[in-house]
């Protein structure tokens, strides 16, 4: 049977991939970083190791033996060491193929930090001797309940410089589900997939989450230096809210609105759609 270990696997990207690996037919493995948090994988039938980006001799442990990895990195100023960090390991510990989730727009010359970031970790792995999938996602659909969950509950709104532009919102359990098909087959080796979800304008989500909800909820078009302020207000660091800044100037533009076919042809599926998924989670927004 196949060893597989998912890197990143306690966040939102990394349970997403564990959950649809579990009806597969390999070993599991997950990358933790604190042995507390060993309970979060155990529940997909993962064995955790423990792994920190920052040292590579956990990561030649944890990548010991193993076939395949799947590797997400946080929001964080250097992705491309740990992805280094992540190459080296596998190189010499024979692993065969790595799937690596990055974001739309990737591009090492892009003219925004993301797409830099996530440029140069796809560049990296092109450039190695591994078998590749590279998974670019478009904006999570997870983050109206991840970062604008709590202004939902309080304040019945939430608040961001995105004007009145459509952007495509993606659930990552269908990320997770591209991620577990690549990893158990060969078919997908070199390939790069654009997972975008479905088009919406931030009223439009307004209005769904209201419909889910049953109470009115709105979205609020804040100028961008109150965004600025409030982030840095709410203790981000300064280069993030950077970053966050110009990609909310991508997505203003409307240039974070795209369809990207590859979840349907590789599924045979649409992508979840919006209404699905706050069904399905309206309890945190309760
Ligand atoms: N949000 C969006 O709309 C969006 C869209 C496209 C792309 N993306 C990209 O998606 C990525 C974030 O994915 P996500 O939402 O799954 O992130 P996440 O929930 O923050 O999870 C990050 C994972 O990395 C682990 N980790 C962090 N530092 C580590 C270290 N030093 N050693 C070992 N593990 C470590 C975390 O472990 P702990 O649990 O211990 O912290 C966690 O498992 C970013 O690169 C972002 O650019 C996001």
């Amino acid at each position: 049977m196949e060893k597989i270990i998912v890197l990143g696997a306690t966040g939102n990207i990394g349970q997403a991939v564990l959950q649809h690996l579990q009806d597969s037919n390999v070993e599991v493995f997950a990358g933790v970083r604190k042995e507390a948090d060993f309970d979060k994988v155990n529940r997909y039938n993962a064995t955790p190791i423990l792994v920190d980006f920052t040292d590579q001799e956990s990561l030649d442990k944890a990548l010991k033996g193993k076939d395949r990895v799947f590797l997400v990195t946080p929001l964080m100023q250097n992705p491309e060491a740990v992805t280094e960090k992540v190459l080296q390991s596998a190189q010499k510990n024979n692993v065969k193929h790595i799937v690596r989730s990055t974001a739309a727009g990737a591009d090492s010359n892009g003219q925004i930090q993301m797409a830099r970031w996530a440029g140069n970790s796809e560049d990296l792995i092109k450039a190695s001797s591994l078998n590749f999938t590279i998974l670019r996602p478009y904006n999570f659909v997870q983050n109206y309940i991840n970062y604008y969950g709590q202004t939902i509950k309080d304040y019945n709104g939430f608040y961001i410089p995105n004007g009145d532009a459509e952007l495509s919102l993606l659930d990552v359990s269908d990320l997770g589900e591209i991620a577990a098909i690549a990893l158990t087959s060969e078919e997908h080796y070199g390939k790069t997939y654009e997972l975008s979800g479905l088009k919406y304008s931030n009223d439009k989500i307004a209005n769904i989450i209201s419909d889910t909800l049953g109470r009115k909820i709105s979205y609020i078009d804040v100028p961008e230096d109150q965004a600025r302020e409030s982030m840095l207000e709410n203790q981000m660091p300064e280069w993030l809210v950077d970053a966050m800044m110009e990609l909310n100037y991508i997505i203003k533009q409307g240039w974070s609105a795209g369809y990207g076919e590859d979840y349907k042809n590789i599924t045979g599926k649409e992508y979840t759609s919006a209404e699905t998924y706050f069904e399905r989670n309206k309890d945190a927004l309760l």
